[in-house]
């Protein structure tokens, strides 16, 4: 029997590089996968790295997504600097069954895949539009985050909710600030209610004004008072942007630094879903993971995790499990069958946004390497500021030139 950990562990965050999860797990994942963790508020939960554990209890109803029960920050953040009240009637991603289903219930149907197939060509003509931008005046530089990785999200998103272009900049400072690891609890309260009351005023405009997007859609429901409406238009303008801009630029980071899985990928078009799904699998977007807590006692992997413990399921993890992914789990490698990656969680609160992603990250990346055949970094690696500051990782800025 193995004497490691020596005992209860904190949640590793340090990276050894842009696109790797933080070393320590994967000498937990192999040897103590469901390890006891402390967390900065003396809390004794666990920390779970294995695949098949961390797929089965984010699909565990006894395992609860209520954010006042998992209210044990894993690491030293903003958020866990003050107790945490329950979901805001509407931000269904912090609750359990029923009202959780019934909330979900409402938007699923605009993101099937079939429905967001239907936006094929208007992404396509933003991440045009944004070349064009880039290309301006003969530019041979740009910075791929602030030109193209963000906007493309912040553009597809603005227009599902029928955000007004003119007011992006409003909610894209909040969610910077609401994400950002220095914030104090009163700087993060303020921008969460910054946004809060953004979408509250967009959803009495369009009561009295009705469009052609979600929010209208929904107002004409009548299923959902104004409260509500403004809950579930900020949980989806919160969790569609940021996650996506970093993935697409840290995606593009990656394929630009692995030369030969660039060149596959340019010399084989039909290799671009597999290499979406690859880059999902591979970079940990997440600081910390799926946060759960139990509601009862329950054995896992011979370990007793009892009611009210809160669990970490690392995401990151997982998703470099040698036991699923193969002895060569570490390796970016395009070719790969990466689906059943859990980049996008699993069980109930599976990603609503999954297949928006997808296709905006396929757009993105078929454009640009179409548009720009000698692509390259305009910086070393290593000088790509990351995002070490934030809950959601990525590139503050992506230099690129061509
Ligand atoms: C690459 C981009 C994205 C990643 C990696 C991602 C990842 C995730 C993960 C891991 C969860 C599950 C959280 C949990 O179980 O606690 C989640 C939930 C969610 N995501 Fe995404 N997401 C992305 C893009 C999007 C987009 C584009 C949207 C939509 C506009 C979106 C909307 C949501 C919503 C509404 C939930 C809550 C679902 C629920 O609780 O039922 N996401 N996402």
């Amino acid at each position: 029997m193995s004497d490691f950990p020596r005992g209860p562990v904190r949640l590793p965050t340090e990276r050894t590089s842009a696109f790797d999860p933080p070393a320590e797990f994967a000498e937990l994942r192999e040897k103590c996968p469901v390890a006891r963790m402390d967390f900065p508020d003396g809390h004794q939960g666990w920390l779970i790295t294995s695949y098949p554990e961390v797929r089965s209890l984010l699909a565990d109803p006894e395992f609860s997504a209520r954010q006042e029960l998992h209210h044990h920050a894993p690491y030293d953040h903003p958020f866990g600097k003050e107790p945490i009240r329950p979901a805001e009637p509407g931000f269904f991603i912090g609750m359990d069954a029923p009202e959780h289903s019934r909330y979900r219930r409402l938007v699923a149907g605009q993101f099937t895949k079939r429905r967001i197939a239907l936006l094929t060509p208007r992404i396509e003509e933003i991440a045009q539009s944004c070349l064009d931008a880039m290309e301006q005046d003969g530019a041979r530089e740009a910075d791929l985050v602030a030109q193209y990785a963000q906007p493309i999200p912040a553009l597809v998103i603005c227009e599902l909710l029928g955000v007004p272009l003119a007011d992006a900049d409003r909610f894209k400072g909040a969610i910077q600030r609401f994400f950002h690891l220095g914030s104090d609890a009163e700087e993060s309260r303020n921008a969460y209610l910054a946004i809060l009351e953004y979408v509250s005023e967009l959803v009495a405009r369009k009561r009295a004004d009705p469009g052609d997007d979600l929010i209208s859609g929904l107002i004409a429901r009548d299923e959902l008072d104004d409260q509500e409406l403004a809950a579930v238009s900020l949980l989806l303008l919160v969790a569609g942007y940021e996650t996506t801009a970093n993935m697409i630029g840290l995606g593009a980071f990656t394929l630009l630094t692995h030369p030969d899985q660039l060149a596959l990928l340019r010399e084989d078009d039909t290799l671009g879903d597999n290499a979406v799904e690859e880059l999902l699998r591979y970079l940990p977007l997440f600081r910390s993971g799926g946060m759960r807590a139990a509601t009862r006692d329950t054995d896992v992997l011979g370990r007793q995790v009892k009611a009210g413990e809160c669990v970490v399921l690392s995401l990151a993890a997982a998703n470099r499990d040698p036991a699923r992914f193969g002895p060569d789990a570490d390796r970016f490698d395009l070719r790969r069958t990466a689906t059943g990656h859990v980049a996008f969680g699993h069980g109930p609160h599976q990603c609503l946004g999954s297949q928006l992603a997808r296709l905006e990250m396929r757009i993105a990346y078929t454009a640009l390497l179409r548009r720009f055949p000698g692509l390259r970094l305009a910086v070393a690696p290593d000088e790509v500021p990351l995002r070490d500051d934030m809950v959601i990782h990525g590139a503050h800025r992506l230099p690129v030139a061509w």
